[in-house]
């Protein structure tokens, strides 16, 4: 397995182009299932999640091409599966985001169930409740999704939870169903209003895009000629580099991103002492050389602070001036980067679903094991910021997120290198 290998104690600077984001490339290759045209995605992150998914819609007989910007054309008109393996399933959760599309168009599918993971044990019940509402007849039988229709229903869904990719699936599903389906308590994350935008563009007609209730007209078909979809960049990508500058007492600015989109990061960067500077579409971030204060957060879902940036905030405040508190209401299993940290000097205890915790002033290199992706990152960061040389193992997790991050945190003047198996 891949190591980084970081020499902390560089002051971060200069200026990086964010990637297209991960979490709404994946709902949006799954929903090109929903259409017999060809349709042009840009703005791909080249990420380890999209090759896998690439590599379900492969195996299912969808046609992949790749164009010399790195657009993927992808032509689902050529399907024979309708199956998502468990060997695919198991590496990636949200492989969960084809049952919708094939449901509605085919009337079939059968999609390995995913199961538990690192940060908590993430049940698909509101996904199959509410396709289930939708007419489908669901069986759960050695460990897959078994479901039919004959055409999905359009009806009235009110969510138990906000959930993410159990939006995009029934969103996507209720394109193609007989009449109108109504979420409530629809997730308002920026990369479900992205899914959005783009389905419109096939052709479906959803109203209340990026409001907690979305309105699906359904339609025949989908599929308009010549479609071509640029991605949303990754808000998620641009909050961890921005804690990183902010980490090392740096200066950064980022291109290509909506500020919009990171308001609760960006408030909380102001509150740790970062001078913040926005345009149209890039952000500065200066902290004028002086070390971060101690901010307190509570995750929850959009437009309140993304659980996938706690454990970064986590490790920024465990070099902060003061004391904080760090509340998941998310998932309740995100606190395995505490350990990670503690080993490299943080004074971080952990009281049920909160850490509380005290800066210290330097954290000391240690060998650390990544868990999860974004604790992954938040111990690449905790690295850029100790004294001495710290090797992250296990950074499969990284390579599932982060596009080329050592790349990209060297051209920002860190010390880090790969480390090949
Ligand atoms: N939940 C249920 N039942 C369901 C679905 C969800 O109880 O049927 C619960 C989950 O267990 C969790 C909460 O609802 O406690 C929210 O989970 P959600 O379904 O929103 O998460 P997700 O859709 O599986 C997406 C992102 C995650 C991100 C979360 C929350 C993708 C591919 N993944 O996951 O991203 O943390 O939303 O914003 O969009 C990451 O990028 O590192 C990552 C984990």
């Amino acid at each position: 397995m891949d190591k980084l290998l970081i020499t902390g104690g560089k002051q971060l600077t200069g200026t990086l182009t964010v990637s297209g984001a991960k979490n709404a490339a994946l709902p949006i290759l799954a929903a090109t299932l929903l259409s017999d045209k060809p349709v042009l995605i840009g703005n791909i992150p080249h990420l380890h999640d999209i090759t896998t998914t690439l590599e379900l819609l492969g195996c299912m007989g969808v046609e992949l091409s790749v164009d010399e910007k790195l657009n993927i054309e992808v032509n689902s008109s050529t399907i024979t599966k309708l199956e998502a393996p468990y060997e695919l399933v198991r590496t990636m959760r949200s492989s969960i985001l084809v049952l919708g599309p094939l449901l509605a168009r085919f009337g079939q599918a059968d999609v390995s169930l995913p199961g538990g993971c690192a940060i908590g044990a993430r049940p698909v019940d509101i996904h199959l409740i509410g396709l289930e509402k939708m007419g489908a007849d669901i069986k759960v039988e050695n460990g897959y999704i078994h479901a039919k229709a004959k055409r999905l229903k359009g009806c009235s869904l009110i969510l138990d939870q906000v959930t993410v990719t159990g939006t995009e699936n029934l969103l996507m599903a209720a394109t193609l169903a007989e009449g109108k389906t109504i979420i409530e308590n629809a997730a308002r994350e920026p990369e479900v209003s992205d899914l959005a935008n783009f389905l419109n563009k096939m052709g479906a007609k959803i109203s209340g895009i990026g409001t907690d209730v979305l309105e699906i007209e359904g339609v025949e078909r989908l599929g308009v000629e010549d479609l071509h979809y640029n991605v949303l960049p990754d808000r998620i990508e641009a909050g961890t580099y921005l804690v990183a500058a902010a980490m090392t007492r740096g200066k950064i600015r980022l291109n290509k991103i909506q500020p919009k989109l990171l308001d609760a990061v960006l408030d909380k960067l102001s509150e740790a002492g970062a001078k913040i500077t926005c345009g149209k579409d890039w952000i500065e971030l200066d902290m004028h050389g002086k070390r971060p204060k101690a901010v307190s957060i509570r995750t929850a879902p959009f437009p309140a602070f993304p659980t996938d940036m706690q454990a970064q905030f986590t490790a920024m405040n465990s070099i902060a001036k003061g004391v904080s508190t760090i509340t998941e209401t998310v998932f309740e299993n995100r606190f395995m980067h505490v350990q990670e940290m503690q080993r490299m000097g943080a004074n971080i205890k952990l009281e049920s679903n909160t850490a509380i915790c005290t800066g210290v002033k330097n954290l000391t290199a240690a060998p650390v094991m990544a868990t999860d992706l974004r604790a992954s990152a938040s111990l690449v960061l905790s690295g850029l910021a100790a004294e001495g040389e710290t090797l992250v193992d296990r950074i499969y997790h990284i390579d599932r997120g982060y596009d080329h991050i050592e790349e990209k945190l060297s051209q920002l003047g860190a010390t880090i290198r790969r480390i090949p198996r």
